[in-house]
């Protein structure tokens, strides 16, 4: 069997792809053969060593992987083998196989395939977690969607239509300005124009309700300034810790120092909102799983449709990689293993 590792703190060219024997299984375990991994910019970020949350090196990635059932261990009842499922790994998605414990194994219908199973998890679930548990987003209101063109943008934007949301913000490279009109938003050159005036421009001066902030840094307090009296702030990622393939201290310490401290206070008199997110640390495996049905019958129903930039295999993961940094990727990533 074969995996991907990451052999230490490094660019793409630290990746390797190592052997290993597969483990015996224990109770409540099942083996899962893996068909696709899907490749998030939080594992950019441990490859960097700027993650925080991630095991020791050398180490295998991957949080979301979709798959079958090959083996059942001990006193498993609900799963079946052949069964289609997507894992949450946690770490060590990034391999031909793994072994998870049920509570981390959700099953899939047959008609959703293998590529848009592996989204679901991080990518949706995360906008979904975001807009539509935390922020009760509604029909009619406005938004806001920072790196619109990839991963969780896709899925942000998608969801946000499928709940009758229309008016949507997103910011992206120039390069990306016609993909991102063409998922109905209005598009807001990340380097070039203010997207807190265009928020007000395109809410009569308000705000917007949302913003979903992975940047972090002085870019929330941007965020922040975005909002209308009521509007809520999610920060979920700090991007601007990252300025390429290879680490760079002095950008994640900026990044760090320019981080603004809010003032609940001063917050409620315009009865903002801020919401920290993290779906790896997420206590309530029962939110998640919910959030799970409830997107998979989103995906069934036709009212999203996840957009994958390109399917690598495996052996290309540093490529992979590279096109993410490279900023090219317009929607999700994959690793194929089958
Ligand atoms: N908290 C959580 O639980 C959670 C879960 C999932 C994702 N996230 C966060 O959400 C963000 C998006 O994640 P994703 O996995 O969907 O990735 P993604 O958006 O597909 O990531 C790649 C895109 O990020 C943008 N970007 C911004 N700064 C960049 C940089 N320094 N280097 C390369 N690209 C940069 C680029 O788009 P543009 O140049 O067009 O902006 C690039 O195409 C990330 O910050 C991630 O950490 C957080």
């Amino acid at each position: 069997m074969k995996k991907v590792v990451y052999t230490k703190i490094g660019g793409p060219n630290s990746i390797e792809i190592h052997d290993f024997e597969p483990v015996e299984l224990k109770h409540d375990e099942v083996r899962v053969r893996i068909f696709r991994a899907g490749i998030n910019f939080a594992d950019l970020m441990m490859r960097q060593g700027l993650y925080g949350s991630n095991p020791d090196f050398p180490f295998t990635p991957g949080y979301e992987v979709s798959g079958e059932i090959i083996e059942l261990g001990e006193g498993v009842e609900r799963l079946e083998v052949g069964q289609r499922v997507i894992v949450m790994t946690g770490f060590g998605g990034y391999s031909e196989q793994v072994v998870a414990s049920t509570n981390r194994v959700i099953p899939i219908p047959d008609s959703i395939s293998y590529d848009a199973a592996a989204t679901l998890g991080v990518t949706y679930g995360t906008a979904y977690h975001m807009l539509v548990h935390l922020g009760n987003m509604r029909k009619g209101e406005s938004v806001l969607i920072h790196h619109a063109a990839g991963g969780v943008g896709t899925a942000a934007v998608q969801i946000c239509q499928a709940l009758g949301v229309t008016n949507i913000i997103g910011t992206a490279s120039s390069s990306k300005r016609e993909f991102v009109e063409s998922l109905g938003m209005r598009f807001v050159d990340r380097d070039a124009e203010d997207f807190v005036m265009v928020c007000k421009d395109m809410t009569n001066g308000k705000g917007v309700h949302h913003a979903i902030d992975p940047v972090g840094g002085k870019h929330l307090m941007r965020s922040y300034k975005a909002l209308r009296n009521g509007g809520k702030l999610y920060c979920f990622g700090a991007s601007a810790a990252v300025t390429g393939p290879k680490r760079n201290y002095f950008s994640a310490f900026k990044m760090w120092r320019s981080t603004p401290k809010f003032n609940p206070l001063i917050m409620m008199n315009s009865n903002k909102a801020i919401f920290g997110v993290h779906m790896g640390r997420m206590d309530e495996s029962t939110v998640f799983e919910s959030h799970m049905m409830d997107l998979a019958k989103m995906l069934q129903q036709g009212k999203i449709d996840p957009i994958i930039d390109s399917v690598w295999r495996f052996e290309k993961v540093a490529d992979a990689q590279q096109h993410m940094h490279d900023r090219k990727n317009r929607g999700k990533v994959l690793l194929d293993f089958s």
